[in-house]
């Protein structure tokens, strides 16, 4: 069955930041309400499975996937006083540079350049240097894909913790996201906690901060990070686990030292560091390797595939867990492989 809004057998290849081959039965892509509620019609009626993929720079997806992949494509920006209303499709990136240099509003620079779109950014609440876009969240749009409702979520109900949400969690795969409401500053508050991002930027005048974190921000991110055009890659492969104080200083006595910082009464070390220290850097299986460039990531150096993926990824769980007793959860969500056709 093919239409003009649904593809069918339709390739992924390219719909995926890791280039993993991936086939979807169906495939739409949702420019607007009216065509995503059609989508969603077209699997109730059939039974299909329905599967979100956005830009997929946070996926490993398997080589089949059964029923309808929705790809939501919105697109707009609607200001209201200090508040931007974006739609799920719009991508992150783009958002961020809007708002500092169309919008004159601030408080996202320091989240510049991550890939993804702004529907995807609540579901793993996208965080770097120091800000999380739940510090920054007011409310979100999402479609029930059991009832064909819409619901509206606020940061309470969104249960917002570190790279994760209630649609990592108890709602996974229940929803698909339409719409993020943000507010946002008039005025540049800085935040300049982490020491790189600090000498990179330098002195600036307060209304001139913003531009410069996002420059600084997308400069450290090129110098650190493999650009996933050319090193297919989903950025950090891996959350920083979060330990006790007693794990931690018991590691501590072993090691001499690990980065991380202490969170109350927690400490989040670094997954790259602990992988590192492991010699993973260049290890790979079948087209999967552990990045040269960053411990934390994993590319598709040429022809990887989804079980690639998996057992580089158990491999480096393993040896984690066994040298340092740190159970490292990913950060991407694993596609189900028994959804396959
Ligand atoms: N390190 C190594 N080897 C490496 C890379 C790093 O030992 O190959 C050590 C260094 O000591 C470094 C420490 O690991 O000081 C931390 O590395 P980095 O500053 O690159 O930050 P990260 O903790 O690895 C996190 C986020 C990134 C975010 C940066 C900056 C997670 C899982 N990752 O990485 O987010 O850009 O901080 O805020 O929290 C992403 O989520 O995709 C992502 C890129």
């Amino acid at each position: 069955m093919e239409s003009e809004l649904i593809k069918s057998d339709f390739d992924l290849t390219s719909f995926n930041t890791l280039a993993l081959p991936s086939r979807a039965q169906y495939f739409c892509k949702a420019i607007d309400q009216e065509t995503l509620m059609q989508a969603l019609l077209f699997a109730k009626h059939r039974g299909l499975a329905i599967s979100i993929v956005a830009s997929g720079s946070n996926v490993v997806l398997p080589e089949k996937i059964s029923g309808l992949v929705i790809n939501p494509g919105m697109q707009g920006i609607v200001r209201k006083g200090n508040r931007l209303r974006v739609a799920a499709g719009v991508l992150w990136d783009h958002l961020v540079r809007e708002s500092i240099y169309t919008s004159g509003l601030f408080g996202l620079e320091n989240l510049s350049g991550i890939p993804g779109t702004v529907g995807a950014a609540p579901i793993q609440n996208i965080g770097a240097y120091g800000i999380e876009v739940a510090d920054r969240f007011k409310a979100l749009s999402a479609i029930d894909l059991r009832t064909l409702e819409q619901h509206r979520f606020d940061t309470d109900t969104c249960q917002f913790g570190y790279r994760s949400s209630i649609f990592k969690k108890a709602l996974t795969d229940q929803f698909i996201i339409i719409e993020v409401e943000l507010a946002l500053g008039s005025q540049p508050v800085p935040c300049l906690d982490y020491v790189e991002l600090e000498q990179q930027v330098g002195p600036q005048k307060l209304q001139d901060y913003p531009r410069a974190i996002r420059d600084a921000v997308l400069q450290l991110r090129q110098q650190k990070l493999p650009d996933p055009r050319h090193r297919p890659n989903v950025g950090s492969f891996f959350k920083n686990p979060v330990i006790s104080v007693s794990e931690y200083d018991a590691l501590v006595a072993e090691l001499g030292s690990i980065p991380g910082h202490s969170e109350g009464d927690t400490w989040k070390v670094s997954a790259a560091w602990l992988i590192d220290q492991l010699d993973f850097k260049g290890h790979r299986v079948g087209g999967a390797q552990v990045s040269n460039q960053h411990a934390l990531v994993i590319e598709n150096v040429g022809g990887a595939s989804f079980s690639d993926i998996l057992t580089l990824t158990r491999e480096v769980q393993t040896a984690v867990q066994e040298n340092y007793r740190i159970a490292l959860e990913p950060e991407p969500v694993f596609f189900n492989p028994s959804r396959q056709i």
